[in-house]
């Protein structure tokens, strides 16, 4: 096989890509050396920033099999029949750390899938936990502060943790989950996702249903111990990333099941707990798993920078059937992708393969950097236009409208508190067998008695851990004060 040319960017063949071209045999090296200076211009850009939140992470193409008739509720085209396929592609990855930190620590896990609908893209970026932190997006960029690290030492700071927790109870429900077990997955395939928000479906009779996802792993759940965890981030700080690649290489392709929970409008809005509330679950009893189809990953990327590095997810990439939900905190992540995409790849990073819907798209946007879609040739560009043949918007996709709360008619910053704040982790702390609670105070008593803490925040946090079960705030100030 004869080797190709080495070529420059613009092609001319490159006669030597070992010496540079020096003014006699010991140099200096002339700026005429255009190769040279394009190599290393190129190589100094190579780094494009980081995602501000889920830096770290691992992904593959696969695709989601429907196995149970759910046109009741969505008329979205990807769950039209018993047996479509839809290719799509996912993403896992931790959140706090940076793009090269270890996989195997405490964190959430980010678990964003992209579908590749006839209708355009679906994305449903969600977490390995059912719950979040917080319920208003208001909070989200002083929450991840407390999570990066501290702008004077630059270390990871329990102090601003606990800081930031012992004054936002309503995070209690997911810091229990992410100090149990479940807070260190042994690898990406051995953990659920969730949708975490409720979103809704629409039917063809224009009926709304609201909506939690679960992606139930069928590798089953297996968690590394924090030993284990601490030994693995030293030993091997990309086993999630190694583990996830050669599984697929080696021909076992990991699965999960599809299931949703279904609220009506009615039973939404008679609720004591407030459905749309990030910080809570449905009650499985009241709302019972619907089994909707799984998905399989089988195709390692080709190229990691291209596929996993520039894949843009965002919650607000519906398709028609698939719509939004009144969470607030929702509401915010609906801006939040899109505007950070810009920034991190840039106004046309729709165009990137892996983001590239695989339906035809057209439309009036134009031109900006990395335009490379024949940025619509010679077709109209505005619109009202006298043009038959321009994309022209179809009343037939308005989404139905949605009945705001009974506090509706005032606009106002509510706050949204209460009790309901320690019922639910309370239950799930009364869940968990004597052996998991033990490990869940020794993870918490490792953090939160860190000697950076101050005594204030300790009592603090364990008297909000104390109105959630009377047992776990004792054994907390048992061990920490
Ligand atoms: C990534 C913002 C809450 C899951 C991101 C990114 C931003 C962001 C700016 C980086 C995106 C990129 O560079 O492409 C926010 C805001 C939130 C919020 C403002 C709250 C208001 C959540 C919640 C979940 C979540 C509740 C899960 C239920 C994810 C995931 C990623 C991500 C999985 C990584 C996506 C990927 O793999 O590329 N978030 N986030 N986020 N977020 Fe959020």
């Amino acid at each position: 096989m004869t080797r190709p040319n080495l070529q420059t960017e613009s092609g001319r063949i490159v006669g030597d890509n070992q010496n540079s071209i020096t003014a006699g045999k010991r140099g200096p090296t002339l700026l005429q050396d255009v190769y040279l200076i394009e190599k290393l211009a190129h190589f100094n850009r190579e780094r494009t920033p980081e995602r501000v939140v889920h830096a770290k992470g691992s992904g593959a193409f696969g695709e989601l099999t429907v196995t149970a008739d759910i046109t009741r509720y969505t008329k979205a085209k990807i769950f039209s029949e018993i047996g479509k396929k839809t290719p799509m592609f996912a993403r896992f990855s931790t959140v706090g750390g940076e793009r090269g930190s270890a996989d195997t620590v405490r964190d959430p896990r980010g678990f964003a899938l992209k579908f590749y609908t006839e209708e355009g893209n679906w994305d449903l970026v969600g977490n390995n936990t059912p719950v979040f932190f917080i319920r208003d997006a208001i909070k989200f960029p002083d929450f991840i502060h407390t999570q990066k690290r501290n702008p004077q030492t630059n270390l990871k700071d329990p102090k601003m943790v606990w800081d930031f927790f012992s004054q936002s109870p309503e995070s209690l429900h997911q810091v229990l989950i992410l100090f149990s077990d479940r807070g260190i997955p042994l690898s990406h395939r051995f953990m659920h996702g969730f949708s975490s928000h409720t979103y809704s479906m629409i039917n063809a009779a224009g009926d709304i249903h609201y909506v939690k996802w679960h992606f139930l792993s069928q590798q089953g759940i297996k968690n590394l111990k924090a030993e284990e965890a601490e030994k693995l981030a030293g030993s091997n700080p990309d086993h999630y990333q190694e583990d996830l690649f050669s599984s697929i290489e080696k021909g076992d392709f990991p699965k999960w099941k599809v299931a949703i929970q279904i609220m009506t409008p009615e039973q939404a809005r008679n609720q004591r707990l407030n459905p749309f509330d990030v910080t809570k679950v449905w009650y499985h009893k009241e709302f019972p798993l619907m089994e909707v189809g799984f998905f399989e990953l089988n195709k390692n990327p080709e190229n990691y920078f291209q596929d996993v590095e520039q894949a843009a997810f965002s919650p607000a990439n519906t398709i028609p059937g698939l719509y939004f939900s009144p969470d607030k905190m929702l509401q915010g992540r609906l801006f939040a992708y899109a505007d950070t995409q810009r920034y991190r790849l840039g106004i046309n990073a729709t165009q990137i393969p892996v983001n590239r819907p695989r339906c035809s798209v057209h439309g009036y946007y134009r031109d900006g950097t990395m335009r490379v879609d024949g940025n619509g040739g010679d077709a109209v560009n505005y619109e009202p236009n006298s043009d038959p043949s321009s994309p022209f918007e179809n009343a037939s996709y308005k989404e139905p409208p949605i009945a705001i709360d009974g506090e509706g008619g005032h606009y106002d910053r509510y706050e949204d508190s209460g009790n309901d704040n320690y019922e639910q982790p309370g239950k799930l702390y009364r869940l968990m067998k004597e052996d998991e609670k033990a490990r869940l105070v020794s993870n918490l008593v490792a953090s939160l008695g860190a000697p950076s803490v101050p005594n204030a925040i300790k009592e603090k946090q364990i008297e909000l851990f104390r109105r959630c079960d009377a047992d776990l705030g004792k054994r907390l100030a048992d061990s920490l004060l």
